[in-house]
């Protein structure tokens, strides 16, 4: 049997298996999420997780990240969404959510969501954005699938 360096076995290895995309966002008590634009690979799946890093209470001051269909601007979702009934307990109505690629819990102070779903086969841009009432004006990111 031939001898195989280390290094080179590694390298093998992680080359099948360090593919999924590993996103970490924050949101605040300023109505801001910490990263506006992240890269995935379109096709391969893709952790994203949620943090809420604010103190107010989550009634007041609820954050969830949903990520829409390539298309749907964040603003006009976050307008729908509203028109559909969206609140501070329900802020995703269901009947929006065909507009949706995947999307985290509704968050308060401290708490944190992670989903897993599979990046788009088709590249682009696909917005984000946090439904709570009020915070699609300023909630708002782009991931870029590549
Ligand atoms: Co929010």
């Amino acid at each position: 049997m031939k001898f195989i360096p280390f290094s080179v076995l590694f390298l093998f290895v992680s080359s099948f298996f360090v593919h999924a995309s590993e996103i970490v966002v924050s949101g605040n008590d300023t109505m801001q999420f910490d990263i506006k634009t992240f890269e995935v690979k379109a096709g391969e799946p893709v952790t994203l997780t949620l943090n809420n890093t604010g103190n107010l209470p989550k009634i007041a001051m609820g954050h969830n990240l949903v990520i829409l269909n390539k298309g749907i601007s964040a603003i006009a979702f976050g307008q729908k969404a509203l028109g559909a009934g969206a609140n501070a307990t329900n802020p995703l109505p269901d009947s929006v959510k065909d507009d949706v690629l995947a999307n985290t819990k509704l968050l308060g102070p401290g708490e944190s969501d992670t989903v897993t779903f599979t990046a788009p086969k088709e590249t682009g841009s696909y917005e984000y954005v946090c439904t709570f009432p009020g915070h699609f004006a300023m909630m708002r990111g782009t991931m870029i699938v590549k």
